[in-house]
């Protein structure tokens, strides 16, 4: 069950010559373009090498996940629609800008993907938040459904799906069925994740291609487990309970 291996790449800014800059695994390419991948800065990089390390403690785990979390959501925000907007400056000029126009909510695939939702809240303020609680089948990996609370005007909302581990894909797609039974249609919603697995992203995009995944790193594979490699082990033990 050899997996292809993820790309290696020098990493540092365009300026800087080859050979001064050091070479890391970066995010395999897919050929979806309703996949965003985060660019592979030496800052997410690096980011990243913290929390994949096992020897992280859980203070550190978190740190680092939530500015890859701020990352994440800055680079989701750019997704949604925004008009022209001009403003005055205070010494009487004018600027075209722009502003968002539209609603917006967080929906989290707890447990996981509400260690996202302070990352969301910090760029959005008083965001409204939902919840689906969907767990993992640990011997077989199929997602179970246990609970949603939702915004009741979820259906004219654009929605920020947030789950960190992005593997099967069967719990998020199981996320999003329940976000359509409520009328949310499939291109109003964001999905936002760290890591996510390609055979999950191929699985998912193809059941819904109009939604827009925006991830850190697309991983090399799953193992027998269905869990990511090289991954970062379980993102809710490590953020809560470890
Ligand atoms: C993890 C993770 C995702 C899911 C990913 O949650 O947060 O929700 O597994 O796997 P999939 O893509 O194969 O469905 P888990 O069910 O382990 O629960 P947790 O959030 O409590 O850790
Ligand atoms: N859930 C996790 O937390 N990690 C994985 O690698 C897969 C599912």
């Amino acid at each position: 069950n050899e997996k292809p291996q993820s790309p290696k790449q020098s990493v540092g800014p365009d300026y800087r010559p080859e050979k001064q800059k050091p070479t890391a695994t970066v995010s395999t390419e897919v050929s979806f373009d309703n996949v965003h991948i985060l660019p592979q800065t030496p800052q997410l990089i690096a980011l990243l090498t913290m929390i994949r390390d096992k020897n992280t403690d859980r203070a550190d785990f978190i740190f680092y996940s939530n500015r890859i979390i701020r990352l994440l959501v800055e680079e989701g925000l750019n997704h949604l629609p925004v008009v022209e907007h001009t403003v005055t400056t205070p010494v009487g000029r004018t600027y075209a800008g722009v502003m968002f126009q539209g609603k917006i909510c967080g929906v989290s695939i707890m447990r996981a993907g509400e260690a996202m939702e302070q990352g969301l809240r910090d760029c959005c303020r008083s965001v409204r938040i939902g919840k689906i609680l969907i767990q993992r089948d640990e011997e077989t990996s199929q997602p179970k459904l246990f609970y949603d609370k939702l915004p009741e005007d979820i259906a004219d909302r654009w929605v920020l799906l947030l789950d960190p581990m992005f593997a099967t894909g069967g719990s998020a797609a199981m996320a999003v069925e329940v976000l359509k039974s409520r009328g949310v249609p499939e291109d109003r919603i964001l999905f936002l994740n760290l890591i996510a697995s390609p055979e999950g992203v191929a699985n998912f995009c193809k059941k819904f291609p109009k939604l827009r995944v925006v991830t850190a790193f697309i991983d090399q594979g799953l193992d027998e487990k269905n869990y990511i490699i090289p991954g970062l082990g379980d993102f809710g033990d490590r953020f809560y309970t470890m």
